[in-house]
């Protein structure tokens, strides 16, 4: 069985992160997400998430092409991640093009980057409903 691997928060989850996950799956047979907790978010990314690591976690999980959603809790867990999961292809998307390249050879695994989806992001879609404001009627 080859499996993946893939990081990030998925908050307020959207077509892109759909398309990743679904290319992701596509790279073997069991994809594992390592979902960046709260406090991971908040203090390495600066980041504050609208949905909980629970309800983030709920939501991956009821995706077709999702097997297993771990913690994301440091930057350095990716190596133990790799050998305790036995994981066979690591995969990012292109805003993370060449930054994780070391783990071909500190690990067993292959590195992919996928194109991200163009014109949406997380960030997109709080400073598109920010701008809305009280144009949201009902
Ligand atoms: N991703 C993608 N296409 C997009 C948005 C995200 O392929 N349009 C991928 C990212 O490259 C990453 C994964 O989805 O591999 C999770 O990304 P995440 O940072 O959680 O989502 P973003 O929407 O990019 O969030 P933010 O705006 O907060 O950075």
């Amino acid at each position: 069985m080859r499996r993946i691997i893939t990081y990030g928060t998925f908050d307020l989850l959207h077509y892109g992160h759909i398309n990743l996950l679904r290319r992701a799956k596509e790279q073997g047979d069991y994809l594992i997400v390592a979902l960046s907790t709260d406090e991971f978010n908040w203090k390495e990314k600066q980041k504050k998430c609208y949905f909980s690591y629970e309800k983030r976690k709920q939501l991956l999980e009821a995706i077709r092409y999702v097997d297993l959603v771990i913690p994301e809790e440091s930057w350095e867990q990716k190596i133990f991640d790799i050998n305790q999961y036995n994981v066979d292809v690591f995969v990012m998307g292109n805003d993370w093009e060449g930054q994780f390249d070391f783990l071909k050879e500190k690990t067993s695994s292959d590195v992919v980057y996928l194109e991200r989806t163009p014109e949406i992001s997380t960030t997109q879609i709080k400073k598109d409903l920010e701008s809305m404001g009280n144009k949201i009627i009902d």
